[in-house]
């Protein structure tokens, strides 16, 4: 059986893969493939193991149905379009659970950047400009005991909540299209209405997943409602925030502060006023990027891999597909 890889992937998954016998090849250019090229390397091999911001669309999938399977090797799934893979029989699976410390972590670390101007700081030292200091000048906003609103109370918003309730004494608000009341246990955390949610939190951390839904939910309208002093976080998606919005939002201080893990598009360009602006903090998608986390992420789309060409259950599908 013969596996394709978009990147060069951990470690791990690879020497997985290769103790079971698969022969994995791995696309090592520093480009994305195109369209084509993807095509071809799927008619050659069995399996993809898909990383990277491509769409996988019927089209694309189309032209590849006898892959067993593919692997994300991340738990969203977003750009795969799950309902055409289902009706073409193609099995999607991806890497949940394994990422929720690391991604969690990324929301904790924009948080206090934006808070205290770091990113901003950092640059005024690379230009010279540390200098002379005023105790007046670039003062940033305490986190303790202010309220947090998380937007998808799930695994990674569940860790995110519990680091600033244990680091910041922070309290708890959210919102969700379900109440998760083990976690209102845990965190002494109270479901909230958007609405609510956006008028009381000081900062808001998004951890949902990017659907029809959730598109774009942080725009002009929503960024009016919160307060002048809220630090807005998305370590999710970045077509969960409109950008326009969120850039006019700041500049008109109708909010304080962002910090983005993702941004809509990306890659974010270099000319970007976000990246100049003192209380925003960008990083390029970097969420699970630790060497721990990717190694499991790529031990777990192996895994899924191998299940697939053993005929066996996939520990991690994102579709369910029927044989006849
Ligand atoms: C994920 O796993 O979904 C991360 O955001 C990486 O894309």
């Amino acid at each position: 059986m013969k596996v394709f890889t978009t990147r060069v992937i951990p470690e791990e998954g690879l020497l997985l893969m290769q103790r079971a016998g698969i022969t994995v090849t791995q696309w090592t250019d520093q480009r994305e493939l195109t369209l084509e090229e993807m095509i071809v390397k799927c008619n050659e091999n069995d399996a993809l193991f898909f990383a990277g911001g491509r769409k996988i669309d019927r089209p694309f999938m189309e032209q590849c149905r006898h892959l067993k399977v593919i692997s994300l090797l991340s738990v969203g799934y977003d750009n795969v379009d799950v309902k055409a893979a289902t009706e073409l029989g193609l099995q999607v699976t991806n890497t949940p659970g394994v990422l929720s410390n690391a991604t969690a972590d990324t929301a904790f670390l924009l948080m206090l950047s934006v808070a205290r101007k770091a990113f901003y700081q950092h640059k005024r030292i690379i230009k010279g400009e540390w200098g002379f200091s005023s105790p007046t000048a670039n003062l940033g906003i305490d986190i303790e005991g202010k309220t947090l609103g998380i937007w998808g109370l799930g695994n990674i918003g569940t860790v995110m909540a519990k680091r600033c309730r244990a680091a910041f004494d922070m309290k708890i608000i959210y919102c969700n299209r379900h109440r998760n009341e083990a976690a209102e246990k845990a965190l002494d955390a109270t479901f909230v209405s958007f609405d609510e949610l956006l008028q009381q939190s000081d900062v808001i951390s998004v951890h949902t997943s990017l659907t029809e839904e959730t598109k774009e939910k942080f725009n002009k309208d929503a960024f009016s409602k919160m307060k002048p002093s809220a630090i807005f976080i998305n370590a999710a998606r970045g077509g969960i925030h409109n950008e326009t919005d969120l850039l006019a939002a700041l500049q008109q201080g109708q909010i304080w502060g962002a910090g983005l893990d993702v941004t809509n598009p990306e890659p974010m360009k270099a000319d970007n006023p976000l990246l100049n602006m003192p209380t925003v903090a960008v990083l390029p998608h970097i969420g699970s990027a630790t060497l721990e986390t990717r190694n499991a992420m790529s031990r777990i789309a192996a895994q899924n891999v191998i299940a697939a060409f053993e005929g066996k259950p996939v520990p991690n599908p994102v579709n369910h597909i029927y044989s006849l």
